[in-house]
């Protein structure tokens, strides 16, 4: 198998596929993916891939021209069946936003796991490894019988609140619900900060409540840190709390911009400072907004996809969390300065 990897990028989000591209000094693969009258997706691959360890990039979300998150995904499938049936020798899913995650469990009766059915798809279309990144639920990746890499935008995130001054005892990492404490302990380990948790409810799906905060957040700068922004509720209702309970500013930083319905304008009203997000989704309808700031994690699936290709370690790109390091992590060999790109 050729040790130099192809890549192809549905229409999701291009422009990531095209800056991992570039820092591997790799063009994109050429494909066919667009719709036929009749709004089925239509693919076809344009050059030969027998024999190649073959990386499709394409979360699933919606795409910058307004395609859906359904497009997205049946875009993922057909690409991977076509490179399978053209005899590629390992296909590996890079999906920097796992969609369909929320329902990850039964949590009443009647209700699908969607995140399974999801994994089922994309295994049986013959993905042979996924890599993904802060999945909503970790144990989603027990939903493939097949290795999955969840990387961690953690280091970028951290690296842009450590040059900005958010670190040490002059802030607080907030956790904005009891699932995301494993998080937020990483971002307070790396940042050397103490560590808050506001307990949420949702009377609805969508809607939710701040029910109780513990920890002290009094006279701090306060950093919440969750996995994905959707509706911007969670993050506008913990801020509205914890500046009550005497924090002195709130900055909000997530993996997963969805910016779903009228989330921007939630997070324009609300009184987070910045909203500091990657791009494992595309970027619409906030670049140049003062409040909104993105961050390109392309390096870290770059270096994932190397050290995939070279059968090297990938969970070396994220430190120990055990080791007294961890707050002062060695950059990896090949990793560069993350590109803010908004
Ligand atoms: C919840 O479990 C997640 O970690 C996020 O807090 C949630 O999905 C954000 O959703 P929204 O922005 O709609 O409140």
């Amino acid at each position: 198998m050729s040790h130099t990897p192809l890549l192809f990028s549905g229409n999701a989000n291009k422009q990531l596929a095209e800056d991992i591209a570039k820092r591997l000094k790799v063009h994109l693969g050429k494909a066919l993916v667009a719709k036929f009258k009749n709004e089925e997706t239509r693919v076809e691959i344009g050059e030969n891939v027998r024999g190649s360890e073959v990386f499709v990039i394409q979360p699933i979300c919606k795409s910058p021209k307004g395609d859906g998150v359904n497009d997205a995904l049946m875009e993922l499938l057909l690409m991977i069946d076509a490179l399978r049936r053209a005899s590629a020798a390992r296909i590996t899913a890079v999906i920097p936003y796992y969609g369909y995650a929320k329902q990850d469990k039964k949590t009443k009766g009647r209700e699908p796991i969607s995140a399974k059915v999801v994994a089922n798809l994309i295994k049986v279309t013959g993905a042979k490894r996924i890599v993904t990144m802060d999945l909503h639920a970790a144990q989603i990746q027990g939903f493939f019988d097949l290795p999955v890499d969840n990387l961690m935008a953690m280091p970028v995130l951290c690296n842009y609140l450590k040059k900005e001054g958010l670190c040490d005892d002059k802030i607080v990492i907030v956790s904005p619900d009891a699932g995301g404490v494993h998080r937020a302990e990483l971002f307070a380990k790396r940042l050397n900060a103490s560590l808050a948790i506001v307990f949420k409810r949702r009377p609805e799906p969508d809607v939710s409540e701040v029910t109780d905060i513990v920890g002290d957040v009094t006279g701090k700068v306060a950093v919440v840190v969750d996995d994905m922004i959707s509706t911007g509720g969670t993050l506008a209702k913990a801020a509205e709390a914890i500046l009550a309970r005497g924090a002195t500013k709130v900055y909000t930083v997530a993996t997963h911009g969805i910016f779903a319905g009228e989330a921007i304008d939630v997070l324009e009203a609300s009184p987070i400072e910045k909203v500091i997000v990657t791009n494992t989704i595309p970027f619409a309808g906030v670049e140049n907004h003062p409040k909104f700031v993105q961050l390109s994690i392309a390096q870290t699936l770059a270096d994932a996809i190397t050290r995939i290709t070279t059968n090297r370690s990938v969970s070396e790109l994220f430190g120990d969390e055990e080791s007294p390091n961890f707050a002062n992590p060695l950059p990896a060999p090949d990793a560069l300065e993350p590109v803010a790109v908004s």
